[in-house]
């Protein structure tokens, strides 16, 4: 029993970091999922996986979850008469795990009006290109024909453009003569799921400050 004059105690910083809540979304293979998941097995990281939440059956970011005992959800548009409805259904989805922040992990669709609505200003996006260039699903492709000698990653807060919103963090990655999509990808991923496992820590542990087109970390 603690009366209102007993100073209450405060719990470590790591145990209120870890009810960072993160609900990730997926459409593929799932490995920015799998750095995810493997960074919120140490307490210090300040955050846990609590859902994963797809827009496909079938894929291997959810068997990775499963795996890794979190709870999924699949929410496919062809079930939806409209991408309204879908939109409203994913919210609801990814509304049942209570997020703290949502991240957007190689998922291949734009969320609408009332995704944004809930989770706007608290959704991070990875994307395999250095943003404003090359924005949309084929970024890597469009670097490589476009013939940049450097490209890299950017993560991003989501907004209701196409990876249109402030960016948190980027990295570059060369580009070699020789480069397929598939080699420079490969090697974008690398890079990616490093700088998205600490950007969403540092959110988790230290907050994200959004002030127009500037985002900054804690
Ligand atoms: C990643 O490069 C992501 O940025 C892009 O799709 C790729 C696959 O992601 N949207 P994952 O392996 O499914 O995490």
């Amino acid at each position: 029993m603690t009366s209102s004059t007993q100073p209450r105690p405060v719990p470590p910083a790591h145990a209120v970091a870890a009810s960072h809540r993160l609900v990730v979304l997926v459409s593929g293979a799932g490995s920015n999922l799998a750095a995810l998941l493997d960074a919120h097995r140490d307490p210090a990281y300040g955050a846990r996986v609590v859902g994963v939440v797809s827009d496909r059956p079938g894929i291997a970011a959810l068997d990775l979850a499963r795996q890794a005992g979190v709870p999924t959800a699949v929410v496919a548009l062809r079930d939806f008469p409209d991408r309204a409805a879908w939109d409203r259904a994913l919210t609801e989805a990814v509304g049942v795990f209570s997020p703290d922040t949502v991240v957007c992990a190689g998922f291949m669709k734009l969320v609408g009006a009332a995704f944004l609505g809930r989770f706007g200003g608290r959704t991070v996006n990875t994307h395999p290109a250095l943003l404003p260039s090359f924005p949309g699903a084929h970024g890597v492709r469009d670097a490589l024909a476009y013939g940049v000698k450097v490209s890299g990653c950017s993560v991003i807060v989501v907004d209701d453009g196409v990876d249109a919103g402030p960016i948190i963090a980027q990295e570059a990655v060369p580009v070699a003569d020789d480069d397929t999509e598939e080699t420079l990808h490969e090697r974008i991923k690398v890079v990616e799921r490093r700088l998205l496992v600490d950007v969403v820590g540092r959110i988790a542990r230290h907050g994200l400050d959004v002030d127009g087109r500037h985002a900054r970390l804690g």
